[in-house]
């Protein structure tokens, strides 16, 4: 059964329900809605029984400045499949594109929708969007993070390996948005991270120093060997992330020695799954044979993003 109770009279405050980055909220609150994302999904796999109308009558805006496939379809499907609607607004098309501000567009978008999801250039936008915005604002990706994506991330790595406090994740290549809400995560689920990267390319020591201030289970690696070995699940995302096209040749360069592959995968323990995001560029971040392989489940990964978005949106609308 859907658990429909949790800080009782949350909805009714004055201020909306966003969704911008994991560490904003507490571990109940990010278990919450996971053990929500994983009722919805049974409800709406099984042939019979209920599948709760949780965003009945309720428009979703959700605004591009980069391109999506997963984002864009996962959230469009939920929310039709929760009984809402969606708008799709890409950024060029708005009077945003023309220099109209997002603090004008925050406030006119909130008298015709129910929540805003915004893909951005700048995480700082979204902060924007979201202090102006009387409705719910939904990071669907930004410079600094991928919260909704790392949430299906754990999703998926509890339905394949269970408990998450003992389980270490190593993390190979980029230290990127996604790779920081990584670090986001396991902090706040209690799970081993390492991060093996270049020396030029690791994390912004905002974030280490954080998870570390957090007590989180963080180690940096330059060797992706010594950070793979013994891992339960290796991670890796695209070398150059949108916007980072510009000059990219230096950051594949130093990136050549922690492509994922089959001797990579070798090192980590029997049984160890391979995420990625998506989109992949076999024959750079990953191999054909490792992303292609047994021990990939990276679309089992793509599928929790329609799970993880229904509990975010039914939480963001007070629903849950
Ligand atoms: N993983 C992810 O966010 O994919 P899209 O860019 O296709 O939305
Ligand atoms: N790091 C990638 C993720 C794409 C889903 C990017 O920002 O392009």
């Amino acid at each position: 059964m859907l658990q429909t109770q949790h800080n009782p009279g949350l909805a009714a405050q004055m201020s909306p329900r966003h969704f911008l980055d994991i560490d904003t909220y507490d571990s109940a609150t990010l278990r919450f809605i996971l053990n929500c994302a994983h009722s919805l999904k049974k409800a709406f796999k099984s042939g019979t029984g209920s599948k709760p109308k949780l965003a009945e009558g309720a428009v979703l805006a959700m605004l591009f400045e980069k391109s999506s496939t997963r984002t864009r379809v996962s959230f469009d499907v939920a929310m039709r499949q929760l009984g809402g609607e969606t708008i799709v607004l890409n950024h060029n098309d708005m009077q945003l594109g023309r220099g109209e501000t997002i603090s004008d567009t925050a406030q006119v978008l909130s008298r015709y929708v129910d929540a805003i999801m915004m893909r951005s250039t700048s995480h700082e936008k979204l902060i924007e969007l979201a202090k102006f915005a009387t409705v719910p604002v939904i990071n669907g990706l930004s410079d600094k993070s991928h919260p909704c994506q790392i949430l299906a991330d754990i999703m998926t790595l509890e339905e394949k390996k269970g408990l998450l406090e003992p389980l270490t994740v190593t993390w190979v290549g980029d230290s990127n948005n996604v790779a920081n809400s990584w670090i986001h995560a396991a902090v706040r689920f209690g799970f081993t991270l390492r991060l093996a990267t270049p020396k030029l390319l690791q994390p912004a020591m905002s974030f280490v120093e954080w998870a570390r201030a957090e007590g989180g289970k963080l180690s940096l690696h330059e060797d992706p060997a010594e950070a793979v070995a013994g891992a339960d699940c290796v991670t890796t995302d695209v070398w150059v992330s949108m916007g980072q096209e510009a000059g990219s040749e230096q950051r594949i360069a130093l990136l050549q020695p922690y492509q994922v592959n089959e001797a990579l995968m070798a090192k980590a323990a029997p049984g160890a799954i391979f995420m990625h995001c998506l989109p992949a560029y076999r024959g750079m971040e990953v191999s054909a044979g490792v992303i292609d392989g047994p021990q990939s489940v990276v679309f089992d990964e793509a599928e929790n993003r329609l799970h993880v978005q229904r509990a975010i949106l039914a939480w963001c609308l007070g629903k849950v």
